[in-house]
C-alpha cells in the first residue's frame, strides 16, 4: 500500500511564532483566498488556470488547508519542483488524496488490493533503472507502427456518423480509440470498453477525488475489481510470456531482472497504466477539439493549413491538458518560489496554471496556433518522470485532427452546451462533446476535396519549420540609408498576436528565415512593424526582404517571442542602441514611457542617415534621447554615462560585439542582473566539425550517457536521444536550448550569457557551446 493519506486538512503547518508578518489578524498566514481554495468545486475543473490567476499573481506558492497541500502555481516554481525528483520525491503521486475510511480500507483490502510503486511513483535509484529497461517500446521508430492502425480506426469511426450530422465526440470516438491502441500498445486483450470506462472513473475519484464516506464505499468496490481484473489479464499474459505489447515486455523484463521489476511493480502497473495509457489521451483529444472548435480562427487556420496541427496540438494541451496537477513530496527542508516549505510537505504542482503564467508565455490567455513556445508546456510533466507515453497521445491527437479537418472542416459545436467534467484535481476531460454539421456539405459527397495522401508523418514535437502565419506586407517606408520599416498585417484584416518590448518575430520568405525586433505601437493589434537593414555584404536574406518584398506581397511570420524581457520592477533604466539595434530599444522606451518610468536612451550610429527611427524618437523620448553621430564627431564614452549605476538600475543594450563587450567588462563591478543585452549576429557560434571533439554528456537527472560526435551539435545529440529541449536560432542568440551546467568545464560559443555567468559554468546553450574536455555532467 502507498503511505497513508495527508494529515486533515485543517491544520496549518506553519509555526505561526515565528511570522514576522502575518498575513491574517488571527496570525495565521494563510490568507481568505488560499483558505478558500478547492479544487473539487466546479468552477476549478471548468477553467482550472482562470481559477488560479489571482495565486499566480500575489501568492504563488501557498498553504491549502481543505486539501492539506502546498498549492504552487507559477510555472518556474512548477518546472524547479518536477526537475528534482530527490528533493521532491515522486512517491506520493498516486496516493489517495482523500483519506481513506477504515471501511473503505476493508473493502480494498477484501479484493486483495495491493496498489505499490509503479513508474510515476517510484524514487531514484530504482525509477531510473526500471525507466532505462521499459523505455525501448516507446521510441519513434516503434511507435511508427502504430500510426496505420490510429489513421484506419480514425476513418472506420468517423464512417459511423459522418452522414448523420450529429455526435458526441467523447462517446462516438475519443473514448474508444486511444483505448483500442492503448491495449494494442501494452499487449492487452479487449476487456469491454463500458466495463474499463466505469472501472477508470472509480479509480480516478479514488485516487485524485473527494468522494463523500458513502460514495467512497461503491468506489472501493469498483477499484477492486479493477484491481482484480487487472490481475487475471496480467496472469494469463504471464502464462504466455511471448506476446507483442509493451507489458509482455515488461513480464520479459521481470523475468530477467526480478530486482528491478519487481513483481509489486507488474500488479500495481498492470492497473494503473490501464488508465494512464488511454483516458489522458482520450480527455486531451476532447479538450483539444472543444479548444479549437470555441476558437474558430484556430480552427479554419488549421483546415487552411493542416502543418499546422502538430503545434495546435501543443497549444491545446498547453491551454487545455488532460493532467492538470501532479503530486510531489518535499524530503527535506526548502524553498519554492522564496516559500519555506517543510520536510515532508505534500505540493500540489498546478501545470493548468503554469501553463498561463505570462512570465513565461506571451499573451498566455490567447489561444494562439502559431505560438512557437506552445511546446513548453508542462502538461506531459518534466525531467526524470516526464510522460514516457506522450508520443503516443501527441500522435494520436495529431491524426484525428488530420481526419477531421479533411471530411469535417465545417463541423461546429452544438451551441449553448454546458461543459461537465468529473471533480477531481488531476484528470481533465469533458463527459460529452456535441458537435453538428450539414451532411449535405461534407467535401467528399461533392468530391471537391479528395482526401489527400497525408504527408509524411513524424513522431515527437512539431518542427518549428511548420510554425509560420501568413502576414502581407501593408507599408514600406525607407527610414535612411538601406533601412527599410516594414508594416505587415493579417491578409483578412483579423487581429494579430500581442507583444512585449524586446520581442522578435521571425520573417520567412524567398527561402530566407530571419529575426527581427518589434518596433510598432505595442497597443496596435492590427499591425507588426520591424526596420530591416539592407546588408550589401551580407547571406543575402535582408537583401531580399529589402529589394523584393512589395507592398501586397504576402510572407511569412514566426512569433512574437521575447528573449530580451524588460524587467520593469526596476527605479532607473539606461538604454543603449548601436546602430539598427534601436529597434528593441525603443519598443522599451515606449513602456518605460507608459510605466512613468526614469530612463535614457544612448543611440550611436555612423550618420543621421544610417539612423533609424530618429523622427519617431524625437517625437516621442526627445528629453530622454541622447544621440552620438559618429560623422558629425560625437562618440559615446560608456564609463562616462554610467557612472552611478546601483542595484536598482537597469542597463538594458542591443548593438554591434564592440558595445556588449565593452559594457560585458563595465558590469563586472555592478552588482549581479544590471546588465541584459541581446546581440545581433551569431559570428563564431557555428559548427566547424574539423576543429571540434567529441565529448560525452552523462545527464544526471535521468542517468543516461550520450555520446556528441564532433560533428554534431550537443543540442542535435540530445534531440536524438529523445529529449526535447527547445530551440529557436539553433546559433546561440536566443537563449531557449539552455541547460543548467552540473559538472565540467564548457566552451561557450553563445551570444547570451555575460562573462561572469560563462566563467560560473552553471549553465551553457546546447545549439552551439560543447564540452571543454572529454565529459561534461548537466541536468537534464
Ligand atoms: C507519466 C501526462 C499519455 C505513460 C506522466 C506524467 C504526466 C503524464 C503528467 C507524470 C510526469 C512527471 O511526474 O513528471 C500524460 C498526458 C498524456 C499521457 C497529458 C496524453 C495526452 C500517456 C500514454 C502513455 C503514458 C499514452 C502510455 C502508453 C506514462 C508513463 C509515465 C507517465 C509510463 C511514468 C513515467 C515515469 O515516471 O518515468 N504522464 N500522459 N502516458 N505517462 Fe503519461
Ligand atoms: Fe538559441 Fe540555442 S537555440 S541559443
Amino acid at each position: 500500500m502507498t503511505s497513508p493519506a495527508p494529515l486533515a486538512a485543517s491544520r496549518c503547518p506553519i509555526d505561526h511564532t515565528t511570522l514576522a508578518q502575518p498575513r491574517d489578524p488571527n496570525g495565521c498566514p494563510v490568507s481568505a483566498r488560499a483558505a478558500a481554495f478547492n479544487p473539487f468545486e466546479p468552477a476549478y475543473m471548468q477553467a482550472p488556470g482562470d481559477y488560479l490567476r489571482w495565486a499566480r499573481e500575489q501568492e504563488p506558492v501557498f498553504w491549502s488547508p481543505q486539501l492539506g497541500y502546498w498549492i504552487v502555481t507559477r510555472y518556474e516554481d512548477v518546472k524547479a519542483v518536477f526537475r528534482d525528483n530527490l528533493l521532491f520525491s515522486p512517491a506520493v503521486a498516486l496516493e489517495k488524496i482523500t483519506p481513506a475510511t477504515p471501511e473503505v480500507m476493508g473493502i480494498l483490502q477484501s479484493y486483495g488490493f495491493a496498489m505499490n510503486r509503479t513508474m510515476v511513483n517510484e524514487d531514484e535509484p530504482d525509477h531510473m533503472a526500471r525507466r532505462r529497461l521499459l523505455m525501448d517500446a516507446f521510441l519513434p521508430e516503434r511507435l511508427a507502427t502504430l500510426e496505420p492502425m490510429i489513421r484506419a480506426l480514425a476513418r472506420e469511426y468517423m464512417d459511423r456518423f459522418i452522414d448523420k450530422g450529429r455526435a458526441d465526440l467523447v462517446a462516438e470516438m475519443f473514448y474508444e480509440i486511444p483505448l483500442n491502441i492503448a491495449l494494442k500498445f501494452l499487449g492487452v486483450p479487449d476487456e469491454g470498453a463500458e466495463q474499463l470506462r466505469q472501472f477508470a472513473v472509480a479509480h480516478t475519484l479514488n485516487t485524485w477525488g473527494r468522494p463523500t464516506a458513502q460514495e467512497q464505499l461503491d468506489i472501493a468496490h469498483n477499484v477492486g475489481r479493477f484491481w482484480q481484473t487487472a490481475q487475471n489479464i496480467l496472469d494469463g499474459m504471464r502464462a504466455q510470456p511471448d506476446g507483442e505489447g509493451w507489458m509482455y515486455e515488461t513480464i520479459r523484463q521481470h523475468l530477467k531482472h526480478p530486482d528491478v521489476v519487481p513483481e509489486s511493480y507488474l500488479r500495481s502497473m498492470m492497473m494503473a497504466i490501464l488508465a494512464a495509457a488511454h483516458e489522458t489521451t482520450s480527455n486531451a483529444t476532447a479538450n483539444a477539439f472543444h479548444t479549437l472548435l470555441t476558437h474558430r480562427q484556430s480552427w479554419d487556420d488549421i483546415c487552411a493549413n493542416p502543418a499546422l496541427i502538430p503545434n495546435a496540438v501543443e497549444e491545446c494541451l498547453r491551454v487545455a491538458g488532460s493532467i492538470i496537477a501532479w503530486r510531489r513530496q518535499a524530503t527535506a527542508d526548502t524553498q519554492v518560489g522564496g516559500v519555506a516549505i517543510p520536510k515532508g510537505a505534500r505540493l500540489l504542482l498546478v501545470q493548468a496554471s503554469a501553463n498561463f503564467d505570462p512570465r513565461h508565455f506571451e499573451n498566455p490567455d490567447d489561444i494562439d496556433v502559431y505560438r512557437e513556445s506552445a511546446v513548453e508546456h508542462l502538461t506531459f510533466g518534466y525531467g526524470a518522470h516526464q510522460c514516457m507515453g506522450k508520443n503516443i497521445g501527441r500522435m494520436q491527437m495529431r491524426i484525428f485532427l488530420e481526419e477531421f479537418v479533411r471530411r469535417l472542416p465545417h463541423m461546429r459545436l452544438v451551441p449553448g452546451q454546458a461543459m461537465s467534467y468529473l471533480s477531481n484535481t488531476s484528470f481533465r476531460g469533458p463527459d460529452a462533446l456535441w458537435v453538428v454539421w450539414e451532411p449535405a456539405l461534407n467535401p467528399e459527397r461533392s468530391g471537391s476535396r479528395q482526401l489527400p495522401p497525408p504527408g509524411a508523418f513524424f513522431i515527437g514535437p512539431p518542427p518549428k519549420a511548420s510554425i509560420a502565419r501568413s502576414v502581407v506586407l501593408r507599408e514600406k517606408h525607407a527610414e535612411g540609408e538601406g533601412l527599410f520599416r516594414l508594416v505587415l498585417a493579417d491578409p483578412q484584416g483579423g487581429v494579430l498576436p500581442a507583444w512585449s518590448a524586446g520581442a522578435h518575430v521571425d520573417l520567412i520568405a524567398g527561402g530566407f528565415r530571419r529575426k527581427y525586433s518589434l518596433c510598432g505601437e505595442a497597443n496596435d493589434r492590427s499591425t507588426l512593424q520591424v526596420v530591416v537593414q539592407r546588408e550589401a555584404d551580407g547571406r543575402g536574406g535582408s537583401r531580399h526582404f529589402c529589394d523584393q518584398l512589395e507592398v501586397g506581397t504576402v510572407l511569412q511570420l514566426s512569433g512574437p517571442k521575447n528573449l530580451f524581457k524588460l524587467d520593469e520592477s526596476a527605479r532607473h533604466f539606461v538604454l543603449f542602441a548601436g546602430g539598427i539595434g534601436i529597434t528593441p530599444v525603443m519598443a522599451m522606451a515606449d513602456r518605460l514611457k507608459h510605466l512613468g518610468k526614469s530612463y535614457e536612451i544612448h543611440y550611436a550610429g555612423r550618420s543621421r542617415t544610417q539612423m533609424a527611427l530618429l523622427a519617431r524618437l524625437e517625437r516621442d523620448h526627445a528629453a530622454h534621447l541622447h544621440l552620438y553621430v559618429k560623422s558629425q564627431g560625437q562618440r559615446l564614452s560608456l564609463p562616462a554615462v554610467l557612472a552611478d549605476v546601483t542595484a536598482d538600475t537597469r542597463v538594458y543594450a542591443c548593438g554591434p560585439d564592440r558595445l556588449i563587450s565593452e559594457l560585458e567588462s563595465l558590469s563586472e563591478r555592478w552588482p549581479a542582473g544590471v546588465l541584459h543585452f541581446e546581440h545581433f549576429n551569431a559570428e563564431g557560434t557555428a559548427l566547424d566539425p574539423s576543429k571540434e571533439h567529441a565529448f560525452v554528456a552523462q545527464l544526471k537527472d535521468s542517468n543516461v550517457e550520450i555520446a556528441v560526435a564532433a560533428d554534431q551539435t550537443l543540442l542535435q545529440a540530445l534531440q536524438s536521444a529523445g529529449f526535447d529541449v527547445p530551440c529557436d536560432c539553433n546559433e546561440g542568440l536566443c537563449g531557449t536550448c539552455e541547460v543548467a551546467v552540473v559538472e565540467g568545464d564548457v566552451d561557450h560559443r553563445d551570444k547570451v550569457l555575460t562573462k561572469g555567468e560563462r566563467q560560473t559554468n552553471r549553465r551553457l546553450m546546447a545549439c552551439c557551446s560543447r564540452a571543454a574536455g572529454q565529459r561534461i555532467v548537466l541536468a537534464l
